[in-house]
């Protein structure tokens, strides 16, 4: 029996008080989402169900209960406050997917400051943009990320506390950095948590947009009544699951669903921090018995690249029920899943700046593949007209999507860009910058972006980050990016350049200006092709036309170049 039943009935009897009630919270009382996630599940008689499987990339685990989380969460929080970290400071998270990633957000949380988790393979440029906006007190790290902090700590001088979770002892420390070992602090049994309220910032995530630097989306301690819900009722969670979310808690869903969500509802959760295969998958399920799995399109199109055969070297049976997010799902690829698994993947859509699904697939809904599903119950979702921003009356036309501001774990605003952030809401809705159309039974159907952001891989890379690292490169004298269709990614990053007089094109260039930008911004963003060109298309007034660019990678018409400098 799934926690969700009917859509209609949900949709009829909605309020969110269904999950504040779950949740023992009542509008005005103190609310952390550290406290929830672990002291409370141990109150409800949890504290010994495992909560945290750990899987490292040679195979060795490490586990926690429900009270290890309760307990390391406590030392790392008061860790934090000995070193004069209080609430509201910005405290950055750039590890790879280890137990103290994890574990740290929750402290981090608990003492009331604003957990910034940071994807654990950007390069020190990236590093240093979403630093530098968020004014970062401390970053808790690997020394196999340190250099990339040490490159540019000069230009940093608000941070504080570079704090090392695995320094080896023979070694010296840097300035600023101090060694934090987990596994020996002595455990903190008691602990004063930081009375946050539903409007108290709690996590700052980085998202790209197509121009301007990334943005920082501000959440609140009271998302959790979003992610609580939705994780119970899309995820589908009761208490016997084996959860599993492949994410990386460098992006959105790795911690609204890969803790929030999981760790508030109590289930286990299992994880796996190695690189991506089938084989070692498919083991990492029949090893834990993952029963509910939440993975992305592009990891199920290369689990279908790798064929129907390894599937079959496994017991699978655990698997009960799977959700996808990120990208688009293409039909293809739940068709398959059905065939191999037993099960569809169920599409949901959401962002960083919704901090909860919005759109999708219900567990007991007629699943139509190739589709996003519907909004979640209490979220009012439709698609406007781009000139009007008005709903359309029929069905099946293409327009923005539009949701009704007002679900607990809206973003609050970004980071330092309060203009920015005004502009997503317009004639009263928020408008998310995706195109789809709605079917005659309230299904969505995604059609594309609706600004040149890249997302590969379902990872959103601003066309405008890469071509500012380009443009560093001696070697480059202008630069643009767009995106090139492939099987698997979905999209890869493509540049064109054009090169400074004493450059000519060659293989090695190329190598180097990918290498370049790998290292300065991350692998995602590097492009996969440098195309170099003589010139690039422009506008009269100079603006390189990336439209011109990107229609023809995917074969599309031109449209109108009226405004063309050259043809
Ligand atoms: O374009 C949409 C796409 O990913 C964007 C949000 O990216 P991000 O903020 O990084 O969050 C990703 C994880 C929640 C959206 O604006 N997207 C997300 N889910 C889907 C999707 N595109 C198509 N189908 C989806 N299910």
């Amino acid at each position: 029996m799934s926690h969700f039943g009917s859509y209609d009935e949900r949709v009829k009897n909605f309020d969110w008080k269904i999950s504040e009630n779950e949740l023992g919270y009542k509008e005005g009382d103190p609310i952390n989402i550290g406290w929830y996630c672990t002291d409370r599940i141990c109150e409800m008689g949890k504290a010994d169900k495992p909560a945290l499987i750990w899987e490292g990339p040679t195979g060795n685990e490490k586990r926690y209960t429900y009270n290890d989380l309760r307990l390391t969460s406590n030392t790392i929080g008061s860790f934090l406050r000995s070193l004069g970290i209080k609430n509201e400071d910005r405290v950055c998270l750039f590890m790879d997917k280890i137990p103290e990633l994890y574990l740290g957000f929750l402290g981090i949380l608990k003492i009331g400051a604003i957990a910034q988790p940071l994807f654990s393979a950007f390069g020190d440029e990236s590093l240093f943009i979403r630093l530098e906006n968020a004014q970062t007190k401390a970053i808790i790290t690997q020394k196999k990320h340190a250099p990339k902090i040490r490159k540019i700590i000069d230009k940093m001088p608000w941070l504080e506390h570079i704090i090392i979770v695995d320094q080896d002892p023979a070694k010296p420390l840097q300035e600023r950095e101090v060694s934090f070992n987990l596994d020996e602090a002595p455990k903190v049994e008691t602990f004063d948590i930081f009375p946050t309220y539903a409007e108290s910032p709690s996590v700052l995530h980085y998202t790209s947009g197509t121009t301007g630097q990334p943005k920082g989306v501000k959440h609140v301690h009271a998302s959790l009544i979003s992610q609580y819900l939705t994780a119970k009722w899309v995820l589908d969670l009761h208490d016997d699951d084996i959860y599993w979310c492949t994410a990386d808690p460098g992006w959105v869903t790795g911690t609204s669903y890969g803790i929030i969500g999981a760790f508030s509802n109590g289930v286990t959760q299992c994880i796996l921090d190695a690189g991506f295969s089938a084989d070692n998958w498919y083991r990492f399920i029949e090893k834990h018995k993952v029963s509910v799995w939440y993975s992305a399109p592009t990891a199920i199109r290369s689990l279908m690249k790798a064929g129907d055969d390894v599937v079959k070297r496994y017991n699978l049976s655990s698997l009960r029920h799977l959700a996808s997010v990120g990208e688009p799902l293409n039909s293809e690829a739940v068709i398959w899943s059905e065939k191999v698994f037993g099960k569809p993947f169920l599409d949901t859509y959401w962002q960083t700046e919704t901090g909860c699904m919005v759109i999708t697939n219900f567990p007991d809904m007629k699943i139509k593949p190739g589709s996003m599903g519907k909004g979640f119950p209490g979220i009012i979702a439709t698609v406007v007209d781009p000139e009007t921003y008005e709903p359309f009356e029929e069905s099946g036309k293409m327009g923005l999507i539009a949701i009704k501001p007002g679900w607990p774990s809206m973003m609050r605003t970004y980071w330092n860009n309060e203009e920015t952030y005004q502009k997503k809401f317009v004639n009263g809705w928020y408008i998310p910058g995706d195109r789809s159309s709605i079917d005659n039974e309230g299904y969505f159907w995604f059609v594309g972006r609706d600004d040149d952001v890249i997302n590969t891989g379902g990872h959103l890379v601003s066309p405008f980050e890469v071509e500012s690292a380009l443009l560093e490169h001696e070697a480059v004298a202008e630069s643009a990016v767009v995106a090139k269709p492939d099987f698997v990614n979905m999209e890869v990053v493509k540049a064109f350049v054009t090169l400074k007089p004493g450059f000519t094109a060659s293989k090695e260039l190329d190598l180097q200006i990918m290498n370049f930008v790998r290292k300065k911004l991350s692998p995602l963003a590097m492009p996969q092709e440098i195309e170099f060109v003589e010139t690039l298309p422009k506008t009269r007034s100079g603006k390189i036309m990336r439209r011109i660019l990107h229609a023809k990678e995917w074969g599309e018409e031109i449209g109108d170049t009226s405004t063309l400098e050259e043809d």
